[in-house]
Parts: C-alpha cells; sequence; structure tokens
C-alpha cells in the first residue's frame, strides 16, 4: 500500500521565538515538495507563535496529558493544544518515559486525548541499547506497541515512530537490516490490534536521521517518514531529509 511519506521534525526543549525564522526554509520545502508531508513540533511555548507565522506547515506538540482539563500543574491538554493549532502530538517519546516515568498505558490514554481532540497522534517505541545486547529488541518493541496504541486507532490519526533509544542523539543508527526487521515487526504487530487499519499506518524511523543517511533509511521497506530531532533543528539540515523523502514518492 502506498503511504505519503512524514517528515517530522521534534525540537524537544530547543528554540526561542527567534529560532522561529527556520520555519520558513521548511515550510518553503514543504510547499515544494507537496508528495510529503512535513511537520514541525517545537516546544509548546512557540506553537501559537509558529502557527501565526508559518499557516502553510503542520506545526505539532511534543506531549499532552490524558485528561482534558484538571489539577495538572504545569501540564497541557489535547483540546489546548488544538485550539492553538496544533496538527500533531507526539507521545510516548523515549525521553519522556525515561525523564517522567511514563507507562505505555499512560501513552495510550495520551494518544486517545489527541484522538478525541482532533489531533494526529505520533507514538513513540524504541529499546534501550542493554535490550537490544540482550537479544530482546523485538519483543520489547511490539510489547510497547501493544500495550501504547488503542484497540480503535485508525491510519488517518496515528502514526507509530519507531526509536531506537541508543540512537537518540548518539549519530548511531542500526543497520538497514535491522530497521527493516523492526519496522516489520511493527506492522505485523499493528496488524493484530487494529486489523485492517494497519497497512494505511505510518510508521516512522528516529534516532541520528540526517541529510546524509535520510535516502537509505527512508528507502527501506515500510519505512513512511522520519522523526528527526537534531537535524531538525534548521532548515539547512531538515530540508535535505524533506528532498529525500520527495525523491522517493
Ligand atoms: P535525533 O535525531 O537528535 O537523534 O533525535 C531523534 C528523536 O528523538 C526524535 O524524536
Amino acid at each position: 500500500m502506498a503511504r505519503r511519506k512524514l517528515i517530522a521534525g521534534n525540537w524537544k526543549m530547543n528554540g526561542h521565538l527567534d529560532h522561529l525564522r527556520e520555519l520558513h526554509g521548511i515550510e518553503k520545502a514543504a510547499k515544494t515538495h507537496p508528495q510529503v508531508d512535513v511537520a514541525i513540533c517545537p516546544p509548546a511555548t512557540l506553537i501559537a507563535p509558529a502557527v501565526a507565522r508559518v499557516p502553510g506547515l503542520a506545526i505539532g506538540a511534543q506531549d499532552c496529558h490524558a485528561a482534558d482539563k484538571g489539577a495538572h500543574t504545569g501540564c497541557l491538554s489535547a483540546p489546548m493544544l488544538k485550539e492553538v493549532g496544533a496538527h500533531h502530538v507526539i507521545v510516548g517519546h523515549s525521553e519522556r518515559r525515561a525523564d517522567q516515568g511514563e507507562t505505555d498505558s499512560d501513552v495510550k490514554a495520551k494518544a486517545e486525548a489527541a484522538h478525541r481532540h482532533g489531533l494526529t497522534a505520533i507514538v513513540c517505541v524504541g529499546e534501550t541499547e542493554e535490550e537490544r545486547d540482550a537479544g530482546q529488541a523485538e519483543a520489547v518493541v511490539t510489547g510497547q506497541v501493544s500495550a501504547s496504541l488503542p484497540s480503535d486507532a485508525t491510519a488517518d490519526w496515528l502514526v507509530v515512530a519507531y526509536e531506537p533509544v541508543w540512537a537518540i542523539g548518539t549519530g548511531r543508527v542500526p543497520t538497514l537490516d535491522d530497521v527493516a526487521t523492526m519496522h516489520a515487526a511493527i506492522r505485523a504487530t499493528l496488524s493484530d490490534i487494529i486489523g485492517d487499519e494497519a497497512p494505511g499506518v505510518r510508521i516512522l524511523y528516529g534516532g541520528s536521521m540526517n541529510g546524509d543517511n535520510a535516502a537509505e533509511l527512508l528507502a527501506v521497506d515500510n519505512v513512511d517518514g522520519g522523526l528527526v530531532g537534531g537535524a531538525s533543528l534548521s532548515a539547512d539540515k531538515f530540508v535535505p531529509i524533506i528532498e529525500a523523502g520527495a525523491a522517493l514518492a
């Protein structure tokens, strides 16, 4: 099945208002290559100003609370993000699983909240280096997929991102064979959970993707885009990844 590639940037806790200037070059590339989807998830403080500045670019959030409102100091709900113009929300990033102790069931509840309010949920999964060394990578990742995804998820609002923890921000990437094996395993698990919807769900690869390795990673079977950290912070580094995706479409 043909799936549109999605090239999504995750700025993590980086960027102030002046950094939004980078979005112009990214928006321009997105318009030049309409055969791929492009999104940027800046820090929450920059969502509204980013939407105002580049209305043609999909802007997303990096997390949401599972509840719509309530006594949760410091948290943001899916309807709040939707109100200020977010299209997507990343949930279950490994940094949040590690730093905030988020569990698979937390992630599932967040994905459900995203869907309730019309946001696309980008659900992240990925093994640690210890788990890979112990030969458990596939079991860990497919276990996360099974436990983190709502069983009523459909391809129009769910995206999965496979991000091996040891590849994030390290300059290390798995072999193309390992990426293919994991993405195929995720696809098979999706079939078990959501049946007929599984072939339409995009599975992104994330972890040290850059302009030099994007073309080969994005060409792997079942790699339907990228979730890019460091290389999404500047248009100069991110646009070549968009171009690599567009060349494959
Ligand atoms: P890097 O591209 O910086 O390795 O980060 C990947 C990531 O965690 C995106 O969510």
